[in-house]
């Protein structure tokens, strides 16, 4: 039998219609929660992505401000804009659009944003309190994503054993702390495999829950996925592909068709993963106005 789908576009979107009573309380508060996205350069997918978070904010009644420096713009330049935004009262949340030019240093930029407002995730501060599960923490949306589309399509987590591959600071890590914590979406017993795992698929053939991070196209083959296996696909690759219109097609980091013949449900790209992401980027959004308001 052919996996069933989880759709994590449905899902992003009924769980971004609840955000909005949360929102217009704040804003009746006279705080409407705001977010600031910098972009440096113009590299294709990221301007896709910023254009997308702003609508998002956009329609949900958030503030949304973007802010664009040329691919050759100085670490100095950046980092003043990141410390007007610390300072802006209507900004809640910053969020600096990955990757950055050569010539920046990406750990001083991301160190540089307020903890109270890293609503990606990155700073020391918020890794820590992720990592020790306190709530005031902001998770890393692809990896917090993950979890609510887990929650929301019924997987059970409690006991069971989620592979994770892909060991960066963005996906794998702050899955595993999420993963590993007590409660909903969560009590797992939990592998991280990486580019250095010897025999990887007699590793992922143990996952009952595997989540694939590693920016490979098609890495994962059914023939790594254990029958019955919920198998989520956090890449996305631009792969070409003369016969489409653009010259080139997105797949994952998993052999969608070959997983989907073995697994009982799993996550497509595009429309997987990805409206998740967008949408917890919201939610923290949302946790950063209020806890700043409180
Ligand atoms: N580029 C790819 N993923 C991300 C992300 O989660 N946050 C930021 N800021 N940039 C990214």
């Amino acid at each position: 039998m052919r996996a069933e789908l989880i759709d994590g576009k449905k899902i992003g979107q009924a769980m971004r219609a609840e955000l909005r009573p949360e929102i217009a309380a704040l804003r009746q508060r006279g705080v409407t929660p705001g977010l600031a996205v910098v972009l440096v350069g113009e590299d294709p997918a990221s301007q896709v992505y910023v254009r997308m978070k702003g609508r998002a904010c956009d329609d949900l009644g958030m503030r949304s401000e973007t802010i664009r420096l040329p691919a050759d713009a100085a670490e100095a330049e950046l980092l003043a804009v990141i410390e007007r935004l610390n300072a802006d009262p209507e900004i809640h949340g910053i969020l600096v659009q990955l990757p950055l030019p050569k010539q920046i240093n990406e750990t001083r930029v991301l160190h540089r944003i307020v903890p109270g407002k890293d609503v990606d995730g990155f700073h020391p501060e918020n890794v820590g309190k992720v990592a020790i599960g306190d709530p005031t923490g902001f998770r890393p949306a692809t990896p917090y994503g993950v979890q609510q589309l887990l929650v929301r399509s019924g997987v059970p987590t409690s006991g069971a054993h989620a592979v994770i591959v892909g060991r960066s600071n963005i996906v794998g890590r702050p899955m595993a702390s999420l993963l590993l914590h007590k409660g909903k979406g969560a009590d797992a017993t939990v592998t991280v495999c990486h580019s250095r795992t010897r025999d990887i698929g007699a590793v992922t053939r143990q996952a009952d829950v595997l989540i694939v991070a590693m920016g490979k196209p098609e890495f994962v083959r059914g023939d790594m996925v254990k029958p019955g296996a919920v198998v989520i696909d956090v890449g996305v690759n631009r792969v070409d592909d003369a016969t489409t219109e653009k010259g080139y097609r997105l797949v994952g980091d998993v052999a969608f068709e070959e997983a989907a013949a073995v697994a009982a449900r799993i996550t497509p790209v595009p429309g997987g993963v990805g409206p998740m992401t967008i949408t917890m980027l919201l939610y923290n959004t949302v946790q950063a106005a209020r806890q700043w308001a409180d």
